[in-house]
């Protein structure tokens, strides 16, 4: 049987932006929160840098506002970049509130009371201001708000829980414009079940799943993005998926992402020569933005036509690479590399999605009653390419502005009522099953080859024949059969992907994350490229 459950505050995804708002929002609310696989599912755990902020008093928050607009390559929103730094500082004293155990900086710990934790720096930032706990950041920051969550009696955490789609008074022809809560799937029971709330907020995480190989983990499909889009939000610059430079290239490895701290430290990219080449490319070598990183290796993987190029910290002392670097040590280790003593092998792999669903400064969305935050939302801070650690800020910034904006709401909304059941009498349990697993390969394959690091019109337009027809098959699919958590993620992937496509081939120009041989310029005016579902405004 499936359940109606009842909530004042229903936060879908339980990373870092998700446990920042219900952390935020006063204790006499009832909120659940939900993952769709176990409660470490998403990115955050895996974050490894750190966090960016002015922390530093030689910092400033007009040198990390400039550096977010040119790593952006012009199409930051300035207003979101300004509103994101001005608010890092108190974003991280919240963070070090709720416990997180950053990294120390014992050389420079201050008697005066100034700031003592360790600043790494990483490609773009003019300035060390990477607030970090080693190389281990997201898992660090993951289960101190975790533990704070679970002392919290008013905050349900459900595991296994897989939201399939919004309830909105649009879908139901009631009157008024609002988001009245969602379906959701109990991997458990196998049943689709109702949660109608005041308030629902996507922080959903990425989409770079949809592409082969990724530094993401499973559960990064877009999900938050897909649903959105469904219930008539518009999504903003989804053509900028960002690859990092620098994953593990084993065969074992699964995208094992080497931190670009290690490069903020020194390390230096390799030809299999043993020879550096960025300097060829940029000014600022191994520390220029992502963007021009990943496609240098790319042209020069391409130019001598090998699997993978090097990076190397090698030269520095065993005990600081292994006191800064623990986790890349030992799980290079793992793979029989020792990084104090040699090269790490690596390539780059699809990593954060710029674009997503389009935010005010409170992270509401266009359908009233609906947030999204994190990196499933598009506040207009990354441009057309996030500078690194700036994600993990924007989590918390907007997650607090999005609690902010909710308790001031909270007397004008009262909770929805007799939300139907889903109605499952029309389909039957799937007995192709293997359709789903080639249409999963074939999706994310084709998105690998054709609008990766390097786009022409030509692949976008086979990839734009080939998702046409993946989404009629998987339409046909999801009306025929039940809903499985892999055909939820395959039917947002392949949305996802759709859009990405149709924003790529909008953009006339080449900037940042997004270049293309037809059009290798970039045009004089930075304009984003918002699309519209087909139910916007009608
Ligand atoms: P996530 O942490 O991805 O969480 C998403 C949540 O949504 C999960 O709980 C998931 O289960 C849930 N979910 C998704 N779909 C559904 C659904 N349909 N139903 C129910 N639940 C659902 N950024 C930085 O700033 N600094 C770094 O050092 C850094 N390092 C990174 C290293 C790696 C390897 C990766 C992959 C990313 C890194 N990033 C970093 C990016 C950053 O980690 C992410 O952008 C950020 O953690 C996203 O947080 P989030 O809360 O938006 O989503
Ligand atoms: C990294 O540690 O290199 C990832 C940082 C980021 O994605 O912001």
């Amino acid at each position: 049987m499936s359940q109606h459950y009842q909530h004042d505050v229903l936060v879908i995804g339980s990373g870092a932006a998700g446990l920042t708002l219900a952390l935020t929002l006063p204790e006499h609310l009832r909120i659940a929160v939900l993952s769709k696989g176990n409660l470490a599912n998403g990115s955050t755990y895996w974050a490894q840098g750190g966090v960016a902020a002015v922390l530093d008093d030689m910092d400033t928050v007009e040198s990390h506002v400039d550096d977010t607009l040119n790593a952006g390559a012009g199409l930051c929103r300035e207003d979101a970049v300004r509103f994101t730094v001005e608010h890092s500082r108190e974003a991280i004293q919240w963070l070090i509130d709720q416990g997180v155990p950053f990294t120390r900086d014992d050389q420079t710990a201050r008697e005066d009371g100034g700031f003592e934790f360790h600043l790494t720096r990483e490609g773009g930032h003019s300035h060390r201001r990477i607030i970090h706990a080693a190389d281990a950041t997201g898992a660090a920051i993951f289960k101190t708000l975790l533990e704070q969550a679970k002392l919290r009696a008013n905050i349900e955490m459900l595991e296994q829980r897989v939201a399939v789609d919004l309830i909105t008074t649009r879908k139901l022809d009631l009157a008024g414009e609002r988001c009245l809560g969602a379906y959701v799937l109990n991997r458990a029971s196998g049943e689709v079940d109702t949660f109608g709330a005041r308030f629902v907020i996507l922080a959903t995480g990425g989409a770079a799943k949809v592409y082969l190989y990724t530094s993401n983990p499973d559960g990064a499909c877009g999900d938050g993005i897909a649903m959105a889009w469904r219930a008539g939000c518009r999504v903003g610059n989804l053509e900028f998926n960002q690859f990092h430079p620098t994953c593990l290239y084993h065969p074992q490895a699964k995208s094992f992402l080497v931190t670009e701290a290690l490069r903020g430290e020194g390390a230096l990219l390799k030809l299999p020569n043993g020879q550096r080449f960025m300097q060829r490319f940029d000014a600022r070598a191994e520390l220029a933005p992502r963007d021009i990183v990943a496609r240098a290796i790319d042209h020069e993987m391409k130019r001598l036509g090998v699997d993978c190029v090097y990076l190397d910290i090698s030269h520095k002392p065993a005990e600081f690479i292994k006191e800064h670097f623990p986790t890349v040590y030992e799980r290079c280790l793992d793979f029989g590399i020792d990084i104090t003593r040699e090269p790490i092998p690596v390539v780059p792999a699809a990593h954060y999605t710029c674009g997503g669903v389009v935010v005010d400064q409170s992270g509401h969305t266009d359908v009233p009653g609906l947030y999204a935050i994190g990196e499933t939302s598009f506040t207009g801070l990354h441009g057309a390419n996030r500078m690194a650690s700036n994600s993990l800020l924007e989590c918390f910034v907007y997650a607090r502005s999005a609690a902010a904006d909710i308790m001031q709401k909270l007397d004008d909304v009262s909770a929805p009522s007799n939300l139907p059941t889903w109605d499952a009498s029309q389909v039957t349990d799937s007995d192709e099953d293997v359709i789903i697993a080639h249409n999963w390969d074939e999706l994310r394959r084709f998105m690998w080859d054709y609008v990766g690091i390097v786009r022409t019109n030509k692949r976008l337009q086979r990839a734009e024949h080939r998702v046409r027809l993946l989404l009629d098959e998987i339409d046909e699919f999801y009306s025929n059969y039940k809903v499985s958590r892999d055909l939820i993620e395959l039917r947002n992937l392949a949305q996802v992907a759709e859009l990405m496509i149709r924003s790529a081939m909008q953009r006339k120009e080449s900037r940042g994350l997004h270049y293309t041989l037809d059009y290798p310029q970039q045009l004089p005016e930075a304009k984003d490229t918002i699309l519209q579902p087909p139910i916007y405004g009608d």
